[in-house]
């Protein structure tokens, strides 16, 4: 019996253009074979009881390129950090193209167990990024669209003079005037249009 697997137009483009993701979103398929990252953040923010346990999305790669690209790019020395990594897809895809040092942060020790074992390069941090030392970073991706407003000022409070963070549909000016945006991206996501904004400490 032949199976035939159709995928959505923006994925093969996306192949085309960095065909090293598709062993590695391979490798993603058959370690996550049992396990739904929508379902386990889910689960582990339900426990913790929280109202809005639906929080788990993977940003495109093309998405996180063009937004690394308007933050001026990343040389092989410097520190990237993706504060709420997920599965650490984009952390490995970071690494690959810019051959930097890159830091997944990750709540969920399950994440974490399992990107250790599929992306060696990358370091996986297990526990809560707000209480991380993120100050050689130089980059910071933070897709915080669900973050609370307490918790978004304990993160800027973690960021150095310099580093350039990263965020998605709302700049960290809306919270902390400390900050001021240099760039600002028009972005597509599975779920619709926003904004990436790319901003640092005056
Ligand atoms: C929306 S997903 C983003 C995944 C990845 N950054 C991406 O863009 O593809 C957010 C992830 O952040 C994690 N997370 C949320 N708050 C966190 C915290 N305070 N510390 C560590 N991880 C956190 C969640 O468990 C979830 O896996």
């Amino acid at each position: 019996m032949a199976f035939v697997i159709v995928l959505p137009m923006n994925i093969i483009k996306e192949y085309i253009r960095y065909p090293f993701m598709f062993k590695q979103d391979l490798k993603l398929k058959r370690a996550y074979f049992f396990v739904n990252p929508y379902r386990a953040v889910r689960k582990f923010l339900q426990k913790r009881g929280e109202s809005n346990p639906h929080q788990y999305g993977e940003t495109p790669i093309h998405v996180i390129k063009s937004l690394i690209d308007a933050a001026g790019g990343l040389k092989k020395y410097q520190y990237f950090a993706d504060v709420g990594a997920g599965r650490g897809r984009i952390s490995y895809f970071v690494q690959k193209v810019y051959g930097c040092k890159v830091f997944a942060y990750e709540q969920l020790g399950l994440f974490v167990k399992k990107g250790k074992k599929l992306f060696p390069k990358v370091q996986f941090i297990a526990g809560d990024f707000l209480k991380a030392d993120l100050s050689k970073m130089d980059i910071i991706y933070f897709y915080g669209t669900m973050m609370k407003e307490k918790e978004i000022l304990e993160f800027t409070c973690q960021v150095r003079k310099g580093c350039r963070v990263i965020s998605i549909s709302y700049p960290l000016t809306d919270y902390d005037s400390r900050f001021k945006v240099t760039n600002k991206v028009e972005i597509t996501f599975p779920w619709g249009k926003t904004n990436g904004y790319i901003q640092q400490l005056r």
